[in-house]
């Protein structure tokens, strides 16, 4: 299968369509929680962000498909977008469940270019979700919360993975296209992109750090699974459990690898022993080793 070619935009349009899991939030097996798992969820810091992402990306998604003039193609966006707005549904409802703080905001959407706006969004959701596997196995495996809760996250970490397949396909898809199919071209492309999306990241973790000022979450309720954290030891994680989820995929399409490889180099220059001092100043207990 060639990659651009009809075939290929056939292949990851119809398997997103067609992996595509109807339910409603609100229908889930939603665990009712003890003082200790209420304290816990409602002492995450994030829920905010999360929420409003959530929101953003449904906003920017449906604006794009909107736009987009191959039936196939605008279909399997449009469902996207309806899965990114049901994630912030489930989100919403979780907040309301267990009496967690955390304010609405409308979204902004960014003006001009969509396809531009879509492929920003994409590349972010490639770094969030590497970063989001490695963290979501730890803390299940930690037991910080209840497990049940955890299921529920796993419909959305699932959703999340087939988006980024997608994703990846797409921006190949399009960028042949646009006769900007080869791989060198396709891989500095993704470089420019993937550095504005750890720049917003950077961004997001400094604006929630300030905002959370005096509520010290990681010396207290994260210990459960920040004891014996290491930075390699996330790395490892995140490297396992995204080999691990892509399995499960279509194995002629393309698969996010930018970072896997990225990881790749950064465990074996670990393993070196050549950059622990590069890894002092990294939020938690990082050992670098
Ligand atoms: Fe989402
Ligand atoms: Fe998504």
């Amino acid at each position: 299968m060639k990659i651009g070619s009809e075939e290929h935009k056939e292949r990851f349009c119809r398997e997103f369509i067609t992996s595509h899991c109807r339910f409603d939030p609100a229908g889930l097996a939603w665990p009712d929680l003890d003082g200790t798992a209420l304290e816990r969820l409602r002492a995450i810091p994030f829920w905010q962000e999360v929420l409003y992402t959530e929101r953003r990306a449904g906003a920017i998604v449906a604006a794009y498909a909107a736009t987009i003039n191959d039936p196939l193609v605008r279909e399997a966006v449009t469902l996207q977008g309806f899965e990114e707005a049901r994630h912030a549904e489930l989100l919403r409802l979780m907040i309301k469940r267990y009496g967690v703080v955390a304010e609405e905001r409308a979204p902004e959407l960014p003006g001009g270019n969509l396809v531009r706006a879509f492929a920003d969004f994409g590349y972010g959701e490639c770094l969030d979700a590497f970063l989001g596997f490695g963290v979501f196995k730890i803390a299940r495996r930690s037991g910080f919360l209840p497990d049940a809760l955890f299921e529920i996250f796993e419909t959305l970490i699932h959703e999340e993975t087939r988006h980024i397949v997608f994703f990846i396909n797409w921006m190949a898809w399009q960028q042949a296209a646009r006769g900007r199919g080869a791989p060198w071209l396709r891989g500095a492309t993704a470089v420019g992109y993937y550095s504005r999306a750890m720049g917003r990241l950077l961004a997001t973790v400094w604006r929630g750090r300030r905002a959370n000022d005096g509520r010290d979450f990681s010396a207290t309720q994260a210990s459960v699974f920040l004891d014996g954290f290491t930075f390699r030891g996330l790395v490892e994680e995140c490297r396992a459990e995204h080999a691990r989820r892509m399995k499960g995929f279509d194995p002629d399409l393309l698969q996010p690898h930018f970072l896997p490889r990225l990881a790749d180099i950064a465990l074996a220059a670990l393993r070196m022993r050549i950059s622990p001092r590069r890894t002092r100043g990294w939020p938690g207990k990082i050992e670098g080793n």
